[in-house]
């Protein structure tokens, strides 16, 4: 029997439940999506997990400021804000963890309780700086000079807001004992931390030397309770790291979860935003070393989308919600332009400047104003049936090998999560067939004798068939490469070249083989449908 497929298990940070979505988290959850879809369309088995890490003090506080308690605050905020975004945004998750349920707690316990067990924690205590932004213990390196109302004091470097000094009796992790394993680990596996600026960063951090990780607090009770000592709760992070394995059946008894954690671990990839590089790359890995699991194929740490310079964020008062933007430009827009105009790994900056230019010379008149022309033309002069084409020249065998090459190179890109390039070897396609278009002039050609038959009718099987059924397959190889990135407007062209009747679904089509031409048959119903992305007004000048 051949092996079965591995699944593709991908997965985004469990975002802190402490306010609502800005662009920032969607854009990871974006990203994830993109990538998962697109391993769907490769045909592979896909896992995508996705959720909220509901505990520690900055979730706490945050109840606590508003008068409720950190349960039904969690509650309102994941009901409210961070599922039903998932839908604003058009993402396809397979499951959404929340650290709060009894599944992810209970398999926690028994997790924390083996490492205890092995003699991996141990009693301690701990003095220094911590920061309930970040809600993480600082190094005096990690500080920064305060500015404003912070003047002349030490203050989080992310946060710019000051740290808390602990001095607390805490159980502690030997993540010291893991240093060289680790290092050993990246340098067997060298795509293991990506992009390699990351790498480089977590490779010199480690070549430091590892402390022991304080796992434990002993002075509020918003937490999973430690089963040998339940006067404290588990370190916020140890318990949010381990949703990865808690969420596909870690430590459960129940044969399906077993089945299921057999199925999918270990994780492909773990997508992060750069801010939170170290926990995944160093602590993350120690952990499942000391439990002697697999370990993840790879951490990858994309940028930040800035404002003014700085890390978009709400604490700083420059977080903007997904939905202002999907409002008036829509789902797909959304994910095409950060994808798009940002290189994946570095940051970018948003601009609404920006993001309308895109979308009026990329979406709507690069590629829109394509798939409505052809299908226009197919309806003026075919009836809106495909015709028979005719012998091809190098024109069209130009165009059948840029989509062959394109589908070739994003899937390359893909791989190197490099989702700009991967969306800018698709626009090679948008682009040489707008070109060709342009050179063959096809509403001259319909005028020509001999393309007319002696009712004025356009033949099939001549110049004009030619280029439109040309045109036609550029479409078609387009609507199943981007599929996974402007997934309702891939919809809508498929619906469109009346593919799903000859071809099947345009989930069931293989991105292998999306850039082989001559697969839309003569007789395929093609019909004008409503522009895929119109035109939207310049927005006000802010
Ligand atoms: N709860 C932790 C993660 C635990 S994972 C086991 C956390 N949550 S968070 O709500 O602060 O989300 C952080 C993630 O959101 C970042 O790593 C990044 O993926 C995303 N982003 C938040 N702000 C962002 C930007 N301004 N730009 C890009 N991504 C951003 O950390």
């Amino acid at each position: 029997m051949p092996e079965a497929t591995p699944t593709f298990y991908l997965t985004t940070p469990i975002y802190y439940v402490n306010d609502a979505p800005h662009i920032g988290h969607a854009y990871t959850t974006v990203a994830a999506d993109v990538i998962t879809r697109w391993h769907r369309q490769r045909q592979e088995p896909v896992w995508f997990l996705t959720g909220t890490d509901e505990h520690g003090q900055k979730v706490m506080r945050t109840a606590e400021a508003n008068g409720t308690s950190p349960q039904e605050w969690a509650d309102r905020l994941v009901e409210t804000a961070w599922k039903p975004v998932l839908k604003t945004l058009d993402v396809r998750n397979d499951d959404f963890i929340r650290t709060t349920q009894e599944r992810h707690e209970t398999r926690v316990q028994a997790f924390i309780q083996d490492l205890y067990d092995k003699g991996e924690i141990y009693a301690g205590s701990y003095e220094g700086p911590y920061c309930v932004g970040c809600e993480e213990y600082k190094l005096p390196g990690d500080l920064v000079d305060g500015t404003g109302e912070y003047e002349g004091i030490k203050v989080c470097a992310i946060h710019g807001i000051p740290v808390e000094m602990l001095s607390e009796e805490n159980y502690f992790f030997r993540m010291s004992a893991y240093t060289q394993r680790l290092l050993d680990f990246y340098e067997a596996n060298p795509t293991f931390v990506q992009p390699p600026s990351a790498r480089n960063e977590v490779i010199s951090f480690v070549k430091q030397g590892l402390q022991d990780l304080s796992i434990s607090r002993n002075t509020f009770d918003w937490g999973i309770p430690i089963p040998w000592d339940t006067s404290h709760v588990l370190y916020v992070w140890f318990d949010a790291l381990l949703n990865y394995a808690t969420a596909v059946g870690l430590d459960s008894d129940d044969p399906a979860d077993k089945e299921q954690f057999a199925r999918t671990w270990p994780p492909s990839v773990h997508l992060v935003g750069k801010d939170i590089l170290r926990f995944h790359a160093v602590i993350w890995p120690a952990m499942l070393m000391a439990a002697g699991l697999p370990l993840p194929g790879q951490v990858f740490a994309h940028g930040w989308l800035l404002v003014g310079g700085e890390k978009m964020s709400k604490s700083k008062l420059t977080g903007i919600a997904p939905s202002s933007i999907i409002d008036t430009f829509g789902s797909d827009a959304f994910r095409f332009y950060f994808l798009r105009a940002i290189v994946f790994g570095q940051d970018g900056s948003f601009s609404w400047e920006d993001l309308h230019a895109r979308y009026t010379a990329e979406l709507a008149n690069g590629f829109g104003n394509l798939a409505s022309r052809v299908a226009a033309m197919i309806g003026k002069y075919f009836g809106g049936t495909l015709p028979d084409a005719g012998p091809l020249t190098p024109a069209e065998e130009h165009v059948a090998a840029v989509a062959a090459r394109a589908a070739v190179d994003a899937e390359a890109a893909i791989d190197r999560l490099a989702l700009n390039e991967a969306i800018a070897a698709i626009w090679t396609l948008v682009e040489t067939t707008n070109g060709y278009l342009t050179e063959q002039e096809p509403w001259k050609v319909a005028k020509d004798p001999a393309e007319v038959d002696a009712a004025g009718a356009s033949v099939p099987g001549g110049r004009l068939a030619t280029i439109l059924v040309t045109a036609a397959e550029a479409l078609r190889a387009l609507a199943v490469l981007l599929a996974p990135v402007i997934p309702k407007a891939a919809e809508a062209l498929w619906e469109s070249l009346g593919a799903e009747p000859v071809l099947g679904p345009l989930a069931a089509q293989p991105v292998a083989d999306a850039g082989r031409f001559g697969q839309l048959p003569a007789g395929t119903v093609v019909t004008k449908g409503a522009s895929l992305f119109p035109r939207i007004e310049e927005p006000a000048a802010s």
